[in-house]
């Protein structure tokens, strides 16, 4: 897996590691355990985490560090997951977020 965020200013990155599969709008890919579910969505070439509430405009990443909610997606059935700050975990489904769910 290459194209990767292997430096991160407030999470200990995992540059290598047990390898998992999450679902991500119905596709499977594969990332790393513990890496922030952004790196993974980076890597497999998604750059659009949610959709604007007024004008359904798409947003991805920006801040990186948790403060702005542009990587915003709904995981596991929760929404408004920080995508950035977020570790992966086996087996967890996202899906991009439409408005506010
Ligand atoms: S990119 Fe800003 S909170 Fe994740």
């Amino acid at each position: 897996m290459s194209d990767r965020v292997d430096q991160h200013c407030i999470l200990d990155v995992k540059k290598t590691g047990r390898t998992v599969k999450i679902t991500v709008d119905d596709k499977e890919i594969e990332a790393y355990e513990g890496e922030p579910i952004l790196s993974a969505l980076l890597a497999s070439g998604i750059k659009i985490n949610r959709y604007t509430v007024k004008k359904h405009e798409p947003r991805g990443l920006f801040c990186g560090i948790g403060q702005c909610s542009d990587c915003s997606m709904v995981v596991d059935g929760k929404a408004n997951v920080r995508t950035c700050i977020t570790p992966v975990k086996e087996g967890m489904v996202i899906k991009t977020q439409d408005g506010l769910k």
